[in-house]
């Protein structure tokens, strides 16, 4: 193997540390406790971990966590009343509603119900825009985290080839207006790309979104490159009862072995998504109070 390994734990521990010290001072100097209220409805395990994981976080940095865990047959009334109250609310600084979201709500009405300013996601077609545009924007967590990643390891990325591997509103599309915002040239690939494999072996940056295990392997990745792995995928277990590994969408050992820089699965991409969360509660909170 010769690429660098991008350490995503570690980097996530330290910018939860910042954040940390910073929402220690907001509560001596100015009496102020962020609050970060998380949503979710129905049981999806996946997302039941998530959620416990980030009200974990929340709690060590010091700021407040309120949980609300709604039946899965929870109607769209209900749900917008809790988000209204929660948008009134002056201790809620952030509000985040786990998706994916029963079949029955719209999710679009959902988040769009979120005040603009509390939403720590960056979901609201408000901050879609204010990012498309370069305002001053919440920003989405994923592709943050990433974005910090980048700049990190890079320092500028100014003129580099970047390929976004994935169109979702969550990563796909904010990533590339992030490396758009950072003066990369960007390419988003999917599905119906043609050539895919001659496409990501042209990037000095593959960022990989899709969902689908191991699908980018080493003799996609121009030598040198670096590349950034969100694909959190769970393998078919090896023996009854037992769990399947977890695997990136980029097969890391073939990738390793040609790229600059990786980040590995787990321990790369993830913990930065919760820590970007926390910083981006500290920001609504402090833009909340000038
Ligand atoms: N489900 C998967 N990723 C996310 C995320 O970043 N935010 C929310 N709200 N739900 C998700």
């Amino acid at each position: 193997m010769t690429a660098t390994i991008i350490d995503g734990k570690a980097f996530a521990a330290e910018v939860r540390g910042r954040v940390g010290e910073h929402v220690a001072r907001l509560k001596e100097e100015n009496g102020i406790t962020p609050g970060l209220a998380v949503v979710l409805v129905g049981e999806d395990p996946a997302s039941e971990v998530y959620v416990r994981s980030k009200g974990r976080q929340t709690i060590e940095s010091g700021m407040n966590s309120y949980e609300h865990k709604l039946p899965a047959d929870t109607s769209e009334a209900d749900l917008l009343a809790l988000i209204d109250r929660l948008n009134a609310d002056p201790a809620v600084n952030g509000i985040l509603v786990q998706l994916p979201l029963p079949g029955h709500l719209n999710e679009d009405l959902v988040i769009n119900a979120i005040d603009p300013a509390k939403d720590v996601d960056g979901f609201h077609i408000s901050n879609v825009g204010l990012l498309a545009t370069g305002q001053k924007a919440m920003v989405p967590c994923t592709p943050l985290g990433c974005l910090m990643l980048l700049r990190e390891h890079h320092g500028s990325l100014s003129g580099l080839n970047a390929v976004v591997i994935g169109r979702s509103n969550i990563v796909g599309k904010p990533m590339a207006q992030l490396l758009l915002r950072d003066s990369c040239t960007v390419t988003v690939a999917h599905s119906r790309t043609r050539d895919i494999e001659a496409v990501v072996r042209g990037a000095d940056i593959v960022v990989a979104a899709v969902g689908r295990a191991e699908m980018v392997t080493g003799d996609w990745i121009k030598p040198g490159a670096t590349v950034i792995d969100v694909g959190i995928n769970r393998l078919p277990p090896a023996e009854e009862g037992g769990k399947g590994r977890l695997v990136g969408d980029v097969e890391f050992e073939s990738a390793a072995e040609v790229a600059g820089a990786i980040t590995p699965v787990p321990g790369g991409v993830g913990p930065m998504t919760i820590a970007c969360l926390l910083a981006n509660t500290l920001t609504a909170t402090c833009r909340a109070h000038g």
